[in-house]
C-alpha cells in the first residue's frame, strides 16, 4: 500500500494524520541556475526512459494500475474481488513452484489485524529474497497463470512480470524500486513484489534491504512463520510486530479508526463508517451530475453546430440561387439584345 512505499519518507509525519496523497515534507527550493534546471529536466527524462513498469497516471488512484491492462478505475467491489483472487492465485503459484515469499507492508498490517487485507488498500505488497527474485527473472518471467475459484465463478489471468533492473540491487534513480508485479490482466491491478538483498555482506552482514531503503535483519525475517492470509497458506517474517512498528509506528497496531473504516471488536473486521459511506455516495452522485452536465453541454454544442451548419448551408444555397438568377437575367438580357440586333438586319 502507498504508505508502505513512502514510509521511510513519511516516518516523521504522523501516519494517521497524513492522507495518502499528502505531499512529502518540502524544503524551500534552492534557487536554480538555468544549467541546473536543464540538468534536472534531463534527469527526469532519463528516469522516465529507464522506468520499466508503467501506470496510467501518477495520482493516488491511477498509480495502482498497470497501464497495459487499465480500462478505467474499478469499483470497490471489483477491487476487493480482484485482490482476494489475486493474492490467492499468487500464493498458490509461489508455493507450487517452491518459491519463497512473504507478506509485507500494508498487506502484512492487514494480516496482523485479522488475517485479511485492509479493505481500503489499493495495492498489495509481498517480498522475496534476492535469490528467489533471480529465479523469478530467469525462469518465471512473463508467466501467465489462469485462476479459477473453487466455485468456478471467478476466472482470471495473472501475469508475472519481472523488471529487467532486478540485477541492479541499489536504488539508482528510484524509477525501478519495484522488482516484479503480479498483474490482473482484466483490470491492471497488481501485487508489488520487492526483493531483499544483502547489499553489503562485508560491512553489513545480515542486513537485507529493498531498493526503497527498507532494512531488515536476518533474525527478524527468519525463520518465517507459516500462517493463513485470506484463507490461503502464507508466510510472514518472524518478528512481524517489530517490523510493523518500525514501519508504521505503534499507532498502526492500536488506532481503530482509519481511512474511513473502524475496527469492529466483535466481528474482527474493518467496517466502513457511515460517514465514509455518505461521503462516497455524495461523491458518486456528484460524479454522475458532472457527467450528465458534460453530456448535456456536448449535446447542446453539437446542436448549435448543426444549426450553424444549416444556416451556412441555407446561405450558400441562397447565394447560389441568386447567382443563378443573376446569370439567367444576364443571359436573358444578352439574348434580347442579340435579337434586337438581328431584328435590325
Ligand atoms: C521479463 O520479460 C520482459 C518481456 O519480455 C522483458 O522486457 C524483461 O526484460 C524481462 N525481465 C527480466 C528480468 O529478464
Amino acid at each position: 500500500m502507498k504508505f508502505g512505499r513512502y514510509a521511510a519518507t513519511l516516518a516523521s509525519l504522523s501516519l494517521f494524520a497524513s492522507t495518502l496523497a499528502a505531499p512529502l515534507v518540502q524544503k524551500a527550493p534552492l534557487p536554480q541556475t538555468k544549467e541546473q534546471k536543464e540538468a534536472e529536466r534531463q534527469k527526469q527524462i532519463e528516469r522516465a526512459k529507464n522506468k520499466y513498469f508503467h501506470e496510467p497516471g501518477g495520482t493516488h488512484q491511477l498509480g495502482h494500475y498497470d497501464a497495459r491492462y487499465f480500462h478505467g478505475v474499478v469499483s470497490d467491489e471489483e477491487r476487493t474481488d480482484t485482490q482476494l483472487t489475486m493474492i490467492r492465485a499468487y500464493l498458490d503459484f509461489f508455493r507450487e513452484n517452491g518459491l519463497d515469499t512473504w507478506l509485507a507492508h500494508g498487506t502484512l498490517l492487514g494480516w496482523w489485524w485479522n488475517g485479511k487485507r485492509l479493505p481500503w488498500d489499493w495495492d498489495m505488497d509481498t517480498q522475496v529474497s534476492g535469490a528467489t527474485l533471480a529465479r523469478l527473472g530467469e525462469k518465471h518471467n512473463q508467466t501467465m497463470t489462469e485462476y479459477v475459484s473453487t466455485d468456478g465463478v471467478t476466472k482470471r489471468k495473472f501475469l508475472l512480470d519481472v523488471n529487467p533492473w532486478i540485477w541492479e540491487r541499489e536504488r539508482g534513480d528510484g524509477a525501478n524500486i519495484i522488482d516484479a508485479r503480479w498483474i490482473d490482466t482484466q483490470n491492471g491491478l497488481f501485487i508489488d513484489i520487492t526483493g531483499l538483498s544483502e547489499t553489503h555482506p562485508d560491512t553489513k552482514p545480515g542486513v537485507w534491504v529493498c531498493k526503497n531503503y527498507h532494512r531488515y535483519n536476518t533474525a527478524d525475517l527468519y525463520p518465517m512463520r507459516e500462517t493463513v492470509f485470506e484463507g490461503v497458506v502464507a508466510k510472514v517474517p518472524y518478528a512481524y510486530d517489530k517490523i510493523l512498528v518500525q514501519e508504521y509506528k505503534e499507532k498502526a497496531l492500536v488506532v481503530t479508526d482509519f481511512e474511513g473504516h473502524s475496527w469492529n471488536m466483535n466481528s474482527k473486521e474493518w467496517i466502513k463508517t457511515q460517514a465514509q459511506i455518505d461521503k462516497e455516495k455524495k461523491e458518486a452522485e456528484e460524479k454522475v451530475k458532472k457527467e450528465a452536465a458534460a453530456a448535456e453541454k456536448k449535446k447542446q454544442d453539437a446542436e448549435r453546430k448543426e444549426l450553424e451548419k444549416g444556416k451556412k448551408r441555407q446561405e450558400s444555397q441562397k447565394k447560389y440561387d441568386d447567382d443563378q438568377q443573376k446569370k439567367k437575367v444576364e443571359a436573358e438580357q444578352k439574348r434580347s439584345k442579340q435579337e434586337e440586333g438581328e431584328g435590325q438586319d
